[in-house]
């Protein structure tokens, strides 16, 4: 489990240096592919993040409500399905290779599985309540990210 973590967590490290322009330079302009495109799927890759942080806050939050547990157990497997098409458009941007579709519906069916658990958390609590929101709005934000990532890159 952590290894799996360390090694979609590197995925993600490893986009970012794509971002900042840290690309190998064995990789020409033209294989990294069109800039939009790029920046699309970076944003994916930092809402998920973002959202992978607030999920963290949310757990300590939950941790004496069992109900709010369990959801967010469903929240971090579909956090993990998304990591996993990320990881697949991250090797594909590193072969040259265009997104593959079926990386981009993996990260969406992630995002949607992890929004539906979040809108279901109820709480009194204000505090959780701004943690759902942010929670629900990053997904909301990699969402649209990845729904570009379908339209730039091809
Ligand atoms: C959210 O709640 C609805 C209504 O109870 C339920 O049908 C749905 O499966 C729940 N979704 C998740 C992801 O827990």
């Amino acid at each position: 489990m952590f290894n799996r973590f360390s090694t979609k967590f590197c995925s993600l490290i490893v986009l970012g240096a794509v971002l900042v322009g840290a690309v190998p330079a064995h990789i020409s302009a033209r294989q990294v592919g069109d800039l939009q495109c790029n920046i699309d799927r970076v944003k994916v890759t930092g809402s998920v993040f973002q959202a992978l942080q607030t999920t963290r806050s949310l757990t300590q939050q939950l941790q004496n409500d069992a109900a709010g547990t369990a959801l967010l157990t469903t929240i971090n497997q579909g956090l993990l399905g998304a990591e996993d098409g990320i990881a697949d458009l991250v090797t594909a941007l590193f072969a040259g290779q265009t997104a593959p579709e079926s990386a981009v519906d993996q990260v969406g069916g992630g995002l949607t599985l992890a929004f539906d658990a979040a809108s279901n958390i109820t709480s009194a609590d204000p505090a959780v309540t701004d943690s759902v929101n942010k929670l629900k709005n990053e997904l909301l934000q990699a969402s649209f990210a990845g729904d570009n990532v379908l339209d730039e890159c091809h």
